[in-house]
């Protein structure tokens, strides 16, 4: 009920409000050759063209969309409150890439990160050679737990791997790799070998969830925080200053935003603080990380 009531607000002209941008020089922001004027990036969840579309002059450095190849359907109930945060299984629930490409052809706004998710190898690099003259970055979505297949090629190092090595050889556009809760060293390595130098820690943690309609899901929100700052950590001493990582996981306020950053993220981004905490989170964010300037 809460999600309706906030896209019913949502649907209001809120963001002709002139109160979103923290326009400073300060907070641009080097993403892996993608120029950022923050860096808050809204996470993907979306797919919805119109929810994008108001997001882009929320105060955000960049927004997520996400696609498959051929449109999905998703399922219902597909997402439950737990907490503070959320179990979710809505899946890749999209319009497909046709669909997608005839509204980018048509967005103006802030950079478009694609998460693009799929079955095959094939399927990601056919997404990636349609999509990519339209979007600014591309992330592939290895770590979604809650649909069938989901999870392959993050517990298939080596299919990663050739997963990683095609989609650099047709993309032309920065790659992220959208990782799973865990260690990943395996999989940021094979990233590194195939030039990918941006990942994203990372995507929801799997639970059992007996109210979602398979049983299980993938939770969100403030429970994933002191893993993703964990983590993050590790990522940045093991791998060094070259690779670039955006920290996502349970970031709702300026100062755990800040604190994602000192502990060596590139950029943070977040879903689940856009729902319960509202719009102007990304312009809090991007004030507080100013002041600590
Ligand atoms: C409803 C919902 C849908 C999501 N869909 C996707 C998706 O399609 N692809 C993806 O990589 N991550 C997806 N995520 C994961 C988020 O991008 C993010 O990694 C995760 O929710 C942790 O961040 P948060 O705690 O700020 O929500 C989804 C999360 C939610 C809550």
């Amino acid at each position: 009920m809460a999600i309706s009531i906030g896209r019913g607000l949502l649907k209001l002209p809120i963001e002709q409000l002139p109160v979103f941008e923290a326009d400073d020089l300060e907070l641009r922001t080097n993403l892996g050759g993608c120029e950022l004027p923050n860096p808050v990036v809204m996470a993907a969840c979306y797919h919805q063209p119109w929810i994008i579309k108001k997001a882009s002059k929320m105060g955000f450095g960049a927004v997520t969309l996400k696609v498959t190849k051929n449109p999905r359907k998703g399922t219902k109930p597909n997402i439950v409150r737990r907490e503070e945060g959320f179990v979710n299984c809505v899946g890749f629930e999209n319009a497909g890439m046709e669909k997608t490409r005839e509204f980018l052809k048509g967005y103006e706004g802030v950079p478009v990160i694609l998460n693009i998710a799929g079955d095959s190898i094939d399927e990601y690099c056919e997404v990636i050679e349609d999509l990519q003259d339209y979007t600014d970055m591309i992330e592939l979505n290895i770590s979604c737990p809650n649909i069938e297949n989901g999870l392959y090629f993050s517990e298939n190092p080596k299919q990663a791997r050739e997963l990683f090595r095609e989609a650099n050889n047709v993309g032309k556009k920065p790659l992220i790799v959208k990782l799973s809760r865990g260690e990943n060293q395996e999989i940021i390595s094979h990233a590194i070998d195939s030039e990918i130098g941006i990942v994203n820690y990372a995507n929801t943690l799997p639970v059992k969830e007996k109210r979602l309609p398979m049983g299980f899901g993938g939770l969100s929100g403030p429970e994933l925080y002191e893993d993703t700052i964990r983590i993050v950590k590790k990522i940045r001493k093991e791998f060094g200053e070259d690779l670039y990582i955006i920290a996502t996981g349970g970031i709702d306020s300026g100062e755990k935003a800040y604190r994602a950053m000192e502990s060596g993220a590139s950029a943070i981004s977040y879903v689940t603080g856009f729902i319960t905490r509202g719009p102007f989170l990304a312009r809090e964010i991007n004030e507080y990380l100013l002041f600590r300037k």
